[in-house]
């Protein structure tokens, strides 16, 4: 048997953060889209033994979080159990686009089906939590509410399509990094007030279909850190928001902007000139629900 899937990318349309928790992991809740750029995977059935390939070769070997969901799930099957998987990697690494998170979700749920072990999708999302914290998310889009540390997922629905440029640095940025230097800063949000803010206003703004709205009510906390370890990244935001982006923020960790834009074209055009500015540059729409 052999399988092609797509590995969607997401963005945080909101991001909000806590405090930290004993486990050294920060409370979140967040808005989570995914978009249309994507890496590919194959997979394909082998009497014994996994065999992992990947377009960049740097991001072979065992501690590919690929590599790592399919020796997971191996210890989930009565019998031995092997596969060879290919990697063709489009989602840049360090941007804060999940892009090695999403790999991991599509492979347990390939592999669930090529061996055959009907594991449930909770069974799934424990595996995949172990895996990161933004592994649960990608077995439930293309849109949700995450929230504790990533593991609590809500899948929501809208039908409001929208276009967005994306523009990373050259230099990329480490999640955990991030969160620790957040952590020196005082006034992490009240969890109260937060719970009732954020996501709920960028769930308004989905369901009344407005673009500008959805532009409004982005918000990011770990922008604060990253702009501190990223100086660049202001110049960037502007020259995006010049480009005609109505909203620009950091994904997730970063070091990825991502502009939202009313449609496909003005992306397009952006994602071009600012190639002056940033070495790698995307534009397209975002994930339509099925
Ligand atoms: O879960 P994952 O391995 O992707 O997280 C990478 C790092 O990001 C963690 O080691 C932690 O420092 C930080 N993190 C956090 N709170 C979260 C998610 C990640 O502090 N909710």
């Amino acid at each position: 048997m052999f399988m092609e899937v797509q590995a969607p990318a997401k963005i945080n349309l909101t991001l909000r953060v806590f405090g930290k928790r004993m486990d050294g992991y920060h409370t979140l809740e967040s808005v989570v889209q995914t978009i249309t750029l994507s890496d590919s995977l194959t997979f394909e059935s082998a009497a014994e033994g996994l065999f992992f390939s990947c377009s960049d070769p740097v991001l072979e070997g065992e501690d590919n979080l690929v590599m790592r969901a399919a020796r997971l799930l191996q210890t989930r099957s009565a019998m031995p159990r092997g596969a060879r998987i290919h990697l063709e990697k489009r989602i840049p690494q360090q941007a804060g686009l999940g892009g090695g998170s999403s790999d991991a979700a599509t492979a347990l749920t390939a592999l669930n089906e090529l061996w055959d072990l009907h594991l449930p999708l909770d069974d799934l999302a424990t595996l995949a939590a172990d895996l990161g914290s933004d592994v649960p998310f990608f077995l439930r889009g293309p849109s949700a509410v995450i929230g504790g540390r990533g593991e609590l997922v809500r899948p929501i629905t809208h039908n409001t399509a929208a276009a967005v440029v994306l523009a990373k640095p050259a230099t990329g940025l480490s999640t955990g990094e991030v969160y620790s230097r957040l952590q020196a800063m005082p006034q992490l949000p009240d969890e109260e007030i937060f719970m009732r803010s954020a996501a709920q206003v960028m769930l308004n703004a989905l369901n009344a279909g407005d673009v500008s709205l959805i532009a409004r009510a982005m918000v990011n906390d770990l922008e604060r850190s990253a702009y501190i370890m990223l100086p660049d990244l202001t110049r960037l935001r502007e020259r995006m928001r010049l480009q005609g982006c109505l909203g620009v923020q950091l994904c997730g960790s970063g070091s990825a902007l991502v502009g939202i834009c009313a449609d496909v074209e003005v992306a397009k055009a952006a994602a071009a000139e600012l190639l002056n500015d940033c070495p790698w540059t995307w534009a397209g729409p975002w994930t339509m629900a099925a």
